[in-house]
């Protein structure tokens, strides 16, 4: 953890010390670690002066951050009523099956974690999943294992 609170350090040093930059830099620190630990929060408060409450319901409200360890990978998978009614429910079992784990979860290993969203705004490609940034459309439960792979 020390080292991570170093690691945290030299981002906020690279902003200067005012609690407008609060967003930005808890993006980067989401995009260094993958989450956003208590300590860390505890630290950018320390540094910036915003209180802690502050900086918690930040950090809730973006859903690009998270206060729980993320794995190395995202996967969303779209449950909205476009995709649910071209199989989008047969796809979430089987990614749930593959990963071991259910939304909101990460694998053991961090390299996954796997969230359910209500529409990705590419409905005509249902069902669509998320992983990181590339969009995978017209998906099958076939398809779930070849593409993870991709992802090391
Ligand atoms: S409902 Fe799935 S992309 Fe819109």
């Amino acid at each position: 953890m020390a080292t991570q609170l170093a690691k945290v350090n030299e981002i906020i040093d690279k902003y200067p010390a005012r609690p407008s930059v609060l967003i930005q830099l808890l993006l980067d620190i989401q995009g260094q670690f993958n989450w956003i630990s208590r300590e860390t929060i505890q630290c950018v408060s320390d540094r910036l002066g915003v209180p802690v409450s502050q900086i918690y319901r930040v950090a809730s409200f973006y859903k690009a951050m998270s206060l729980k360890p993320r794995g190395k990978h995202v996967v969303n998978v779209c449950l909205g009523t476009a995709c649910h009614v071209r199989g989008a429910n047969r796809l979430m079992s089987k990614m749930e099956d593959t990963l071991g784990i259910k939304p909101g979860e990460t694998t053991e290993d961090k390299k996954f974690s796997l969230e359910r969203v209500n529409c990705l705004g590419c409905c005509a490609l249902g069902p669509v999943m998320l992983v990181d940034k590339d969009y995978h459309g017209k998906m099958t439960p076939a398809r779930v294992e070849p593409i993870l792979k991709d992802y090391k």
